[in-house]
């Protein structure tokens, strides 16, 4: 469908180029949503994005409401750009992601200098909200309604640069965990038409895309609708993006262990395209707190599934999410966890403090877990997935990887960076038109965040 940012026209072109900075807090699917804003904004109304918000015209901050510290940081934020407006009363500021979501119009009554408020399914209107502001004939704005595809409808087609992209494919969330803010802040869970995502990442594919990650909360859950009234489901979405010209690697993330299918294992074994591999949360290794979370599944099952993963797939390694000091969370329960980590052996994971979430059924539980205890615990967990991380990263050292190259390495003048595909940075010497080609690499040291390496027969690459 054409996009709503064609039909506006502030009459205002005399102010351009106009300059956009969006600053982004939370997942992927947050600065994914950021990036959709920049090419709808640079569509409608012509805005660059820039890195600094002092050079900008108009300031997004795109929020998260995951945990407290990420709520928290929002008002923080807001308070410095508002000495911006102070001196630049032509600036306008919006506010979106799921701090906007929950917060609505309230967000302006502590921050009264915001403009405009929008939620994750309502970036799509950020132009018409632009043109609505006060000063431009309309009331202040904020929409933080869940109109289900709409938002995909009304985006253009995306604009990349660089070898990686992230699609998203499923929307908000429906398993309402009871520690979780996101099926309240982002709507209830809906997969993106089947054609659509595959248009997306043939479009992306002749950008230069060589790596996709599909995006969403449970992308395994994903049951896209086909043009001919048929329902694809997840490991089926799969074949189809590996066969897309160009797309060398796939990823996803997020999965979860209860939408997980003997069918996904297989898809595993047979797509080479698809990474060795994937998150999987698990958020506890007590079946009494899983129970209380109401996660669905039992560390049995969870267990089964990596078996099963691992026998499909030797050696995928394998990432998760875990929550300390959930209510009633004992000295025992925290054992199981530690127990589960020592079983599976993860690789580089995620892990929290829990954070009481306003609305949720557990933010109703006692919060019995002591400050303390819940940093010693998760400093506890933290250290052994690091060591467990370590020795992955060593045992590395002497194989040979195949890496994506994606740019100049940050902090090594003259090298080439690019990811493994168990997602580790690795610095090495190289030509810079290797950037967007898969390379074989030696790894030759392992640092404690990145690796270093050395190009496999540099003469037989073919640079493009
Ligand atoms: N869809 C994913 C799944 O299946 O678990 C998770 C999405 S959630 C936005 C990302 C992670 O944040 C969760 O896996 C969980 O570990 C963490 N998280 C969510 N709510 C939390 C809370 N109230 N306190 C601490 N961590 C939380
Ligand atoms: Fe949150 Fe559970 Fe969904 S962690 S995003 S409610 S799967």
């Amino acid at each position: 469908m054409e996009s709503d940012a064609r039909q506006i026209d502030l009459n205002d072109g005399n102010r351009m180029p106009r300059k956009l900075f969006i600053q982004t807090f939370g997942c992927q699917m947050n600065e994914y949503d950021s990036s959709r804003m920049a090419d709808l904004l640079r569509e409608s109304h012509g805005y660059e994005r820039v890195d600094t918000a002092p050079e900008a015209d108009l300031l997004l901050l795109n929020t998260c409401s995951v945990r407290e510290k990420a709520q928290e940081k929002v008002f923080s934020q807001l308070g410095r750009w508002k000495q911006l407006k102070d001196d630049n009363g032509e600036l306008v500021i919006g506010v979106g992601g799921c701090v906007a979501s929950q917060e609505g119009g309230m967000i302006r009554k502590r921050a009264p200098y915001v403009d405009m408020v929008f939620g994750p399914q309502t970036v799509h209107r950020l132009p018409a909200m632009l043109g609505d502001l006060p000063g431009r004939g309309g009331q202040e704005a904020v929409d933080v309604s869940f109109p289900e595809n709409e938002k995909f409808d009304h985006l253009p087609p995306p604009r990349v640069s660089g070898a990686r992209a992230y699609v998203s494919i499923m929307e908000g969330c429906s398993k309402y965990c009871t520690f979780c803010v996101v099926p309240y802040t982002r709507g209830t869970e809906f997969s993106r038409p089947f054609d659509d995502v595959i248009e997306e990442i043939v479009r992306l594919s002749g950008q230069g895309v060589r790596e996709v990650t599909l995006l969403g909360q449970n992308v395994n859950g994903y049951r896209g609708a086909t043009h001919d009234g048929g329902i694809r489901e997840f490991s089926e979405l799969l074949h189809y993006v590996a066969a897309v010209e160009g797309i060398d690697r796939v990823r996803y993330t997020t999965s979860h262990p209860i939408e997980f299918s003997d069918r996904l294992v297989e898809a595993h074994a047979a797509i080479p395209e698809l990474v060795a591999h994937l998150h999987l949360p698990v958020q506890s290794g007590s079946d009494r707190i899983l129970s209380s979370m109401r996660r669905g599944y039992t560390v049995q099952q969870y267990l089964e599934w990596v078996l099963k993963l691992r026998e499909a797939v030797p050696g995928i390694s394998l990432s998760s999410d875990f929550i300390v000091g959930f209510p009633g969370e004992t000295d025992q329960d925290f054992r199981r966890t530690l127990s589960l980590v020592e079983q599976v052996r993860f690789d580089q994971s995620y892990s929290f403090i829990y954070s009481p979430r306003p609305g949720t059924p557990a933010s109703e539980l006692p919060d019995d877990v002591g400050m303390e205890t819940k940093r010693m615990r998760l400093a506890e967990l933290q250290d052994r997935i690091r060591e467990f991380a370590a020795g992955y990263s060593r045992d590395m050292v002497g194989t040979e990887q195949v890496v994506l190259v994606e740019g100049a390495a940050k902090k090594h003048a003259g090298q080439i960076s690019g990811r493994t595909e168990n997602n580790r940075v690795v610095n090495f010497h190289g030509p810079a038109g290797l950037v967007g080609h898969l390379v074989p690499v030696t790894i030759t040291e392992a640092l404690p965040n990145s690796l270093k390496g050395c190009l496999d027969a540099p003469e037989s690459v073919q640079v493009a």
